[in-house]
């Protein structure tokens, strides 16, 4: 473990919180009693708009993580363009390790973020690059690039942040990651997640946050909105389909 807990200093919290991102529940929650780390494989799991890459994005700041393949433009009203508006002011409490990392060379440092919507253009230009990858992952085909990708950048028991890592992959290759994710843990890296694919939020062993109107909820995989819906939705779709077709 690196990273024990993440939270906002009372003289940084805003006055109002009608503003975003304090507008958003999740962020809000971590804003008053912050957000604690306890598992060495802790995933964010919630509804698109819950708050999870503002929460993922923070946190890979707080512990300066290289976002390379290049953070896509924020929109305007942020002083620091580098930084997020709840990066600006999240603090990240660390473990002796975390510290000793944060504290040491950058290329001492290991760890990464992985972005969704940046991996995949990562996956073309960043192939044999020394300190990335070996394999030529332009011609892999997307899913492929992508475990490529993150079996040589998650090898080091480093402080990984992922955001949504799954957009790319097949039901087997979300497997795989699984079995990446489950040994990464036990090997003494960290990972914080945010996924709303019910595969990666079963890796054994994980610790699962659940974002949402409610702010956040610790919770058992069981217990998952998102897991119930995928239930429900399998066993019957006309369930759901009657809802949003005229069929
Ligand atoms: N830079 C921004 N400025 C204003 N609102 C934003 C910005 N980024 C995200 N939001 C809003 O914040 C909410 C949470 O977004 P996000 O963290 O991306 O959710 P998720 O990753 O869970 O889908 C959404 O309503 C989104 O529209
Ligand atoms: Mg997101």
């Amino acid at each position: 473990m690196f990273v024990s807990r993440a939270h906002v200093p009372e003289s940084l919290r805003p006055d109002d919180y009608r503003q975003w991102p304090y507008s958003v529940p999740a962020v809000a929650e971590v804003v008053e009693r912050g957000v604690e780390f306890t598992h060495p494989v802790t995933f964010l799991v919630g509804d698109n708009g819950s708050g999870k890459s503002t929460l993922v994005e923070a946190i890979a700041e707080g512990f300066k993580l290289d976002a390379r393949g290049g953070r896509a433009a924020r929109k305007a009203g942020n002083a620091n363009p580098s930084k997020t508006a709840l990066g600006e002011v999240l603090r990240l409490e660390t473990t002796a390790k975390g510290a000793r990392m944060l504290a040491g060379p950058r290329l001492k440092k290991k760890g990464f973020f992985l972005r969704a919507e940046t991996a995949f253009s990562m996956t073309e230009n960043l192939g044999g690059v020394p300190g990335y990858w070996e394999e030529n992952t332009a011609e892999m085909s997307h899913g492929e690039g992508f475990l490529a990708v993150f079996r040589s950048m998650f090898r080091a028991p480093g402080f990984y942040v992922m955001d949504e890592p799954e957009s790319a992959l097949s039901f087997t290759a979300c497997l795989q990651l699984v079995s990446l994710m489950h040994e990464l843990g036990r090997s003494g890296a960290q990972v914080i997640c945010a996924t709303h694919s019910p595969i990666l939020a079963s890796t054994p062993g994980a610790d699962i946050v659940e974002v949402g109107e409610h702010g956040l909820r610790r919770t058992k995989w069981d217990d998952l909105a998102l897991v119930t819906h995928w239930r429900r939705y399998l066993d019957n779709p006309s369930a759901y389909l009657r809802h949003i077709t005229d069929a």
